[in-house]
Protein backbone atom coordinates (compact mmCIF):
# COMPACT_ATOMS: atom_id res chain seq x y z
CA UNK A 1 0.00 0.00 0.00
CA UNK A 2 1.17 3.41 -1.04
CA UNK A 3 2.17 6.02 1.72
CA UNK A 4 1.14 8.48 -0.25
CA UNK A 5 -2.55 10.02 -0.83
CA UNK A 6 -3.75 8.09 -4.11
CA UNK A 7 -5.08 11.42 -5.66
CA UNK A 8 -2.37 13.72 -4.91
CA UNK A 9 -1.35 14.39 -8.57
CA UNK A 10 -4.95 14.27 -9.87
CA UNK A 11 -5.23 16.20 -12.78
CA UNK A 12 -1.72 16.67 -13.83
CA UNK A 13 0.00 14.81 -16.66
CA UNK A 14 3.66 13.42 -16.86
CA UNK A 15 6.03 13.21 -19.60
CA UNK A 16 8.60 10.59 -19.14
CA UNK A 17 11.81 9.95 -21.22
CA UNK A 18 12.69 6.43 -20.82
CA UNK A 19 9.40 5.76 -19.76
CA UNK A 20 9.05 2.51 -21.41
CA UNK A 21 11.24 0.75 -19.52
CA UNK A 22 13.41 0.10 -15.92
CA UNK A 23 13.58 2.72 -13.41
CA UNK A 24 11.43 5.43 -15.58
CA UNK A 25 8.61 2.81 -16.36
CA UNK A 26 8.23 2.43 -11.90
CA UNK A 27 8.25 6.07 -12.39
CA UNK A 28 6.01 6.41 -14.30
CA UNK A 29 3.78 3.63 -12.89
CA UNK A 30 3.83 5.61 -9.13
CA UNK A 31 2.81 9.00 -11.10
CA UNK A 32 -0.19 7.06 -12.42
CA UNK A 33 -1.37 5.74 -9.58
CA UNK A 34 -1.66 8.71 -7.89
CA UNK A 35 -3.88 10.46 -10.65
CA UNK A 36 -1.55 11.58 -13.27
CA UNK A 37 -2.12 11.13 -16.92
CA UNK A 38 1.58 10.35 -18.85
CA UNK A 39 3.07 10.49 -21.91
CA UNK A 40 5.95 7.68 -21.81
CA UNK A 41 8.63 8.32 -24.74
CA UNK A 42 11.75 6.71 -26.03
CA UNK A 43 12.75 5.35 -29.57
CA UNK A 44 11.15 1.94 -29.94
CA UNK A 45 7.47 2.37 -30.46
CA UNK A 46 6.66 -1.38 -29.84
CA UNK A 47 7.59 -1.19 -26.68
CA UNK A 48 5.99 2.06 -25.48
CA UNK A 49 3.09 0.64 -26.57
CA UNK A 50 2.95 -2.39 -24.42
CA UNK A 51 4.23 -0.60 -21.79
CA UNK A 52 1.46 2.37 -22.28
CA UNK A 53 -1.49 -0.74 -22.53
CA UNK A 54 0.24 -2.34 -19.36
CA UNK A 55 0.15 0.72 -16.80
CA UNK A 56 -3.02 1.86 -18.08
CA UNK A 57 -4.74 -1.40 -17.12
CA UNK A 58 -2.79 -1.63 -13.60
CA UNK A 59 -3.86 1.97 -12.70
CA UNK A 60 -6.69 2.67 -14.81
CA UNK A 61 -5.08 6.40 -15.91
CA UNK A 62 -4.31 7.34 -19.17
CA UNK A 63 -0.77 6.84 -21.48
CA UNK A 64 0.14 6.87 -24.57
CA UNK A 65 3.68 6.36 -26.34
CA UNK A 66 5.17 8.40 -28.19
CA UNK A 67 8.46 7.32 -30.29
CA UNK A 68 11.66 10.04 -30.09
CA UNK A 69 15.01 10.64 -29.71
CA UNK A 70 16.36 13.02 -27.03
CA UNK A 71 19.27 13.93 -29.29
CA UNK A 72 17.08 15.31 -32.30
CA UNK A 73 14.84 18.22 -30.98
CA UNK A 74 12.63 18.54 -33.34
CA UNK A 75 11.10 14.23 -32.30
CA UNK A 76 11.16 15.88 -29.00
CA UNK A 77 9.00 18.69 -30.17
CA UNK A 78 6.90 16.80 -32.06
CA UNK A 79 6.19 14.61 -28.51
CA UNK A 80 5.60 17.12 -26.08
CA UNK A 81 3.11 18.37 -29.35
CA UNK A 82 1.76 14.90 -29.13
CA UNK A 83 1.20 15.31 -25.15
CA UNK A 84 -0.66 18.45 -25.65
CA UNK A 85 -2.71 17.05 -28.18
CA UNK A 86 -3.79 14.29 -26.34
CA UNK A 87 -3.88 15.69 -22.57
CA UNK A 88 -3.68 19.35 -22.92
CA UNK A 89 -0.76 20.05 -21.44
CA UNK A 90 1.74 18.20 -18.96
CA UNK A 91 2.99 19.43 -15.87
CA UNK A 92 5.82 16.76 -15.04
CA UNK A 93 8.60 16.35 -16.97
CA UNK A 94 10.90 13.46 -16.11
CA UNK A 95 14.13 13.29 -17.83
CA UNK A 96 15.43 9.81 -17.78
CA UNK A 97 16.64 8.52 -21.09
CA UNK A 98 19.95 7.63 -20.75
CA UNK A 99 22.33 5.38 -22.47
CA UNK A 100 25.98 3.60 -20.57
CA UNK A 101 28.05 0.42 -20.97
CA UNK A 102 31.43 0.33 -19.53
CA UNK A 103 34.53 0.79 -21.42
CA UNK A 104 38.02 2.20 -20.20
CA UNK A 105 38.75 5.72 -21.60
CA UNK A 106 41.11 5.03 -23.29
CA UNK A 107 39.72 2.40 -25.59
CA UNK A 108 35.91 5.25 -25.73
CA UNK A 109 35.78 6.07 -29.26
CA UNK A 110 34.96 9.56 -30.36
CA UNK A 111 32.02 8.80 -31.16
CA UNK A 112 30.73 6.62 -28.19
CA UNK A 113 31.92 9.56 -25.73
CA UNK A 114 29.79 11.58 -27.69
CA UNK A 115 26.42 9.70 -28.14
CA UNK A 116 26.42 9.33 -23.82
CA UNK A 117 26.81 13.05 -23.73
CA UNK A 118 24.46 13.48 -26.33
CA UNK A 119 21.76 11.12 -25.08
CA UNK A 120 21.67 12.18 -21.54
CA UNK A 121 23.02 15.61 -20.89
CA UNK A 122 21.99 17.36 -24.37
CA UNK A 123 18.81 14.93 -24.49
CA UNK A 124 18.06 16.14 -20.74
CA UNK A 125 18.63 19.95 -21.90
CA UNK A 126 16.44 19.88 -25.42
CA UNK A 127 13.35 18.15 -23.32
CA UNK A 128 13.63 20.41 -20.43
CA UNK A 129 13.94 23.70 -22.99
CA UNK A 130 11.48 22.60 -25.26
CA UNK A 131 8.79 21.64 -22.19
CA UNK A 132 9.50 25.14 -21.02
CA UNK A 133 8.98 26.48 -23.94
CA UNK A 134 6.06 25.19 -24.63
CA UNK A 135 3.92 24.44 -21.47
CA UNK A 136 5.61 25.16 -18.33
CA UNK A 137 6.77 28.93 -18.59
CA UNK A 138 3.22 29.61 -18.69
CA UNK A 139 1.84 27.33 -16.45
CA UNK A 140 4.51 26.18 -13.82
CA UNK A 141 5.55 21.99 -13.39
CA UNK A 142 8.15 20.38 -11.87
CA UNK A 143 11.09 19.01 -14.34
CA UNK A 144 12.96 15.66 -12.81
CA UNK A 145 16.51 14.83 -13.53
CA UNK A 146 17.41 11.14 -13.34
CA UNK A 147 21.56 11.48 -12.62
CA UNK A 148 24.04 9.29 -11.11
CA UNK A 149 26.72 9.17 -8.53
CA UNK A 150 29.33 7.41 -10.60
CA UNK A 151 30.78 11.14 -10.44
CA UNK A 152 30.95 11.52 -7.02
CA UNK A 153 35.06 11.10 -6.92
CA UNK A 154 35.21 9.20 -9.94
CA UNK A 155 34.27 5.68 -11.44
CA UNK A 156 36.37 3.46 -13.53
CA UNK A 157 35.01 2.04 -16.95
CA UNK A 158 32.36 5.17 -16.49
CA UNK A 159 34.17 8.23 -17.60
CA UNK A 160 31.39 8.87 -20.49
CA UNK A 161 28.59 8.25 -18.26
CA UNK A 162 30.15 10.37 -15.53
CA UNK A 163 30.99 13.26 -16.92
CA UNK A 164 27.40 13.73 -18.88
CA UNK A 165 25.80 13.05 -15.68
CA UNK A 166 27.46 15.77 -14.10
CA UNK A 167 26.59 18.22 -16.56
CA UNK A 168 22.90 16.97 -15.61
CA UNK A 169 23.46 18.10 -12.25
CA UNK A 170 24.93 21.25 -13.14
CA UNK A 171 21.87 22.22 -15.73
CA UNK A 172 19.59 21.00 -12.41
CA UNK A 173 21.11 24.07 -10.54
CA UNK A 174 20.90 26.14 -13.78
CA UNK A 175 17.69 25.39 -15.01
CA UNK A 176 16.53 25.97 -11.53
CA UNK A 177 18.17 29.27 -10.71
CA UNK A 178 16.37 30.23 -14.00
CA UNK A 179 12.81 28.82 -14.28
CA UNK A 180 12.15 29.10 -10.40
CA UNK A 181 10.52 32.38 -10.80
CA UNK A 182 8.10 30.71 -13.50
CA UNK A 183 6.81 28.34 -11.17
CA UNK A 184 8.93 25.58 -12.35
CA UNK A 185 11.32 23.54 -9.96
CA UNK A 186 13.81 21.90 -11.06
CA UNK A 187 15.24 18.63 -8.89
CA UNK A 188 17.33 15.75 -9.28
CA UNK A 189 17.46 12.10 -8.10
CA UNK A 190 21.23 9.89 -8.41
CA UNK A 191 20.02 5.96 -7.27
CA UNK A 192 22.61 3.84 -7.01
CA UNK A 193 22.65 0.60 -8.15
CA UNK A 194 19.47 -0.75 -8.60
CA UNK A 195 17.72 -4.23 -8.90
CA UNK A 196 16.43 -5.55 -12.07
CA UNK A 197 17.31 -2.43 -14.48
CA UNK A 198 19.14 -2.30 -17.68
CA UNK A 199 21.66 -0.13 -16.05
CA UNK A 200 23.05 -2.61 -13.47
CA UNK A 201 22.88 -5.85 -16.02
CA UNK A 202 25.10 -3.69 -17.84
CA UNK A 203 27.01 -2.30 -14.83
CA UNK A 204 27.55 -4.98 -12.42
CA UNK A 205 27.38 -7.93 -14.75
CA UNK A 206 28.28 -12.03 -13.25
CA UNK A 207 30.44 -11.67 -9.82
CA UNK A 208 30.69 -8.06 -9.98
CA UNK A 209 26.73 -7.95 -8.62
CA UNK A 210 27.63 -9.72 -5.02
CA UNK A 211 30.80 -7.64 -4.77
CA UNK A 212 29.00 -4.36 -5.31
CA UNK A 213 26.51 -5.40 -3.03
CA UNK A 214 29.29 -6.19 -0.14
CA UNK A 215 30.01 -2.26 -0.60
CA UNK A 216 26.65 -1.50 -0.22
CA UNK A 217 26.05 -0.09 3.61
CA UNK A 218 22.19 -1.08 3.57
CA UNK A 219 24.29 -4.46 2.12
CA UNK A 220 21.24 -4.78 -0.97
CA UNK A 221 20.57 -2.42 -4.39
CA UNK A 222 18.02 -0.39 -3.95
CA UNK A 223 14.64 -1.10 -6.04
CA UNK A 224 12.43 0.22 -8.97
CA UNK A 225 9.83 1.02 -6.43
CA UNK A 226 11.89 2.83 -4.00
CA UNK A 227 13.15 5.47 -6.57
CA UNK A 228 9.68 5.66 -8.12
CA UNK A 229 8.30 6.79 -4.66
CA UNK A 230 11.08 9.30 -4.00
CA UNK A 231 10.21 10.55 -8.04
CA UNK A 232 6.47 10.84 -6.85
CA UNK A 233 7.54 12.65 -3.13
CA UNK A 234 9.04 15.64 -5.48
CA UNK A 235 6.50 15.69 -7.72
CA UNK A 236 3.90 16.72 -4.60
CA UNK A 237 3.30 19.27 -2.93
CA UNK A 238 5.16 17.89 0.16
CA UNK A 239 8.77 18.72 -1.73
CA UNK A 240 7.44 22.39 -2.82
CA UNK A 241 10.88 24.17 -1.03
CA UNK A 242 12.98 21.38 -2.99
CA UNK A 243 14.74 22.68 -5.98
CA UNK A 244 18.42 22.69 -7.68
CA UNK A 245 18.80 19.52 -5.68
CA UNK A 246 19.58 16.18 -6.62
CA UNK A 247 19.24 13.79 -3.92
CA UNK A 248 20.78 10.93 -3.84
CA UNK A 249 19.26 6.87 -2.90
CA UNK A 250 21.80 4.46 -2.83
CA UNK A 251 21.62 2.79 0.79
CA UNK A 252 24.70 4.73 1.31
CA UNK A 253 26.87 3.41 -2.02
CA UNK A 254 29.18 6.44 -2.34
CA UNK A 255 29.48 7.35 0.91
CA UNK A 256 32.15 4.05 1.27
CA UNK A 257 34.05 4.93 -2.17
CA UNK A 258 32.58 3.00 -5.55
CA UNK A 259 32.31 -0.14 -4.78
CA UNK A 260 33.46 -1.16 -8.52
CA UNK A 261 36.43 1.37 -8.12
CA UNK A 262 38.01 -0.95 -5.23
CA UNK A 263 37.19 -3.90 -7.69
CA UNK A 264 38.68 -2.40 -10.37
CA UNK A 265 41.53 -1.41 -8.17
CA UNK A 266 40.56 2.12 -9.30
P1 LIG B 1 16.84 1.59 -19.16
O1 LIG B 1 15.64 0.77 -18.86
O2 LIG B 1 17.72 1.12 -20.29
O3 LIG B 1 16.41 3.11 -19.38
C1 LIG B 1 16.98 3.95 -20.35
C2 LIG B 1 15.85 4.39 -21.27
O4 LIG B 1 16.31 5.41 -22.14
C3 LIG B 1 15.31 3.27 -22.15
O5 LIG B 1 13.88 3.26 -22.03
C4 LIG B 1 15.71 3.68 -23.57
O6 LIG B 1 14.70 3.25 -24.49
C5 LIG B 1 15.76 5.20 -23.43
N1 LIG B 1 16.66 5.83 -24.39
C6 LIG B 1 17.95 5.54 -24.64
N2 LIG B 1 18.44 6.33 -25.60
C7 LIG B 1 17.44 7.16 -25.95
C8 LIG B 1 17.33 8.24 -26.88
N3 LIG B 1 18.36 8.60 -27.64
N4 LIG B 1 16.13 8.90 -26.96
C9 LIG B 1 15.07 8.54 -26.20
N5 LIG B 1 15.13 7.54 -25.30
C10 LIG B 1 16.29 6.85 -25.18
O7 LIG B 1 17.82 1.70 -17.90
P2 LIG B 1 17.63 2.00 -16.33
O8 LIG B 1 18.71 1.23 -15.69
O9 LIG B 1 16.22 1.85 -15.88
O10 LIG B 1 18.04 3.55 -16.25
C11 LIG B 1 17.09 4.61 -16.14
C12 LIG B 1 17.77 5.87 -15.66
O11 LIG B 1 18.33 5.67 -14.35
C13 LIG B 1 18.94 6.35 -16.53
O12 LIG B 1 18.95 7.77 -16.55
C14 LIG B 1 20.14 5.84 -15.77
O13 LIG B 1 21.32 6.58 -16.08
C15 LIG B 1 19.70 6.05 -14.34
N6 LIG B 1 20.42 5.24 -13.36
C16 LIG B 1 20.23 3.90 -13.32
C17 LIG B 1 20.88 3.16 -12.35
C18 LIG B 1 20.67 1.67 -12.24
O14 LIG B 1 21.17 1.03 -11.30
N7 LIG B 1 19.92 1.06 -13.15
C19 LIG B 1 21.74 3.78 -11.43
C20 LIG B 1 21.92 5.17 -11.52
C21 LIG B 1 21.25 5.89 -12.47
P3 LIG B 1 15.00 2.95 -26.05
O15 LIG B 1 16.16 2.03 -26.12
O16 LIG B 1 13.69 2.40 -26.54
O17 LIG B 1 15.27 4.29 -26.68
N1 LIG C 1 31.76 -0.30 -25.47
C1 LIG C 1 32.42 0.64 -26.18
N2 LIG C 1 31.84 1.39 -27.15
C2 LIG C 1 30.54 1.16 -27.40
C3 LIG C 1 29.78 0.20 -26.70
C4 LIG C 1 30.45 -0.56 -25.69
N3 LIG C 1 29.80 -1.51 -25.01
N4 LIG C 1 28.51 0.22 -27.18
C5 LIG C 1 28.47 1.16 -28.15
N5 LIG C 1 29.69 1.72 -28.27
C6 LIG C 1 30.10 2.74 -29.23
C7 LIG C 1 29.83 2.29 -30.66
O1 LIG C 1 30.89 1.46 -31.13
C8 LIG C 1 29.72 3.62 -31.38
O2 LIG C 1 30.98 4.18 -31.63
P1 LIG C 1 31.69 4.09 -33.11
O3 LIG C 1 30.73 4.72 -34.07
O4 LIG C 1 32.96 4.86 -32.95
O5 LIG C 1 31.90 2.62 -33.37
C9 LIG C 1 29.07 4.53 -30.35
O6 LIG C 1 29.26 3.90 -29.08
C10 LIG C 1 27.59 4.69 -30.59
O7 LIG C 1 27.01 3.39 -30.64
P2 LIG C 1 25.65 3.10 -31.41
O8 LIG C 1 25.27 1.67 -31.14
O9 LIG C 1 25.75 3.56 -32.82
O10 LIG C 1 24.68 4.14 -30.65
P3 LIG C 1 23.15 4.11 -30.43
O11 LIG C 1 22.75 5.52 -30.44
O12 LIG C 1 22.46 3.17 -31.35
O13 LIG C 1 23.00 3.46 -28.96
C11 LIG C 1 24.06 3.18 -26.77
C12 LIG C 1 23.41 4.12 -27.79
C13 LIG C 1 25.43 2.77 -27.32
C14 LIG C 1 24.25 3.94 -25.47
C15 LIG C 1 23.24 1.87 -26.56
O14 LIG C 1 23.90 1.05 -25.63
C16 LIG C 1 21.81 2.14 -26.10
O15 LIG C 1 20.94 2.30 -26.92
N6 LIG C 1 21.57 2.21 -24.76
C17 LIG C 1 20.23 2.48 -24.18
C18 LIG C 1 19.96 1.60 -22.98
C19 LIG C 1 20.97 1.77 -21.87
O16 LIG C 1 22.14 2.06 -22.09
N7 LIG C 1 20.50 1.54 -20.65
C20 LIG C 1 21.28 1.73 -19.47
C21 LIG C 1 21.05 3.09 -18.91
S1 LIG C 1 22.09 3.32 -17.46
Amino acid sequence: MSVFREDVLAGKTAFVTGGGSGICKGITEALMAHGANAVITSRKQERLDETARELAEKTGRECLGVACDVRKPETVEAALDAAIARFGGFDIVVNGAAGNFLCPASQLSYNAFRTVMEIDTIGTFNVSKAAFEKQLRARGGVIVNISATLHYGATPLQAHAAAAKAAVDSLTRSLALEWGASGVRVVGIAPGPIDDTEGIARLAPGPIRDQMIAGIPLKRMGTIAEIADLALFLCTPAASLIHGETIVADGGHWLGGNALATLMGG
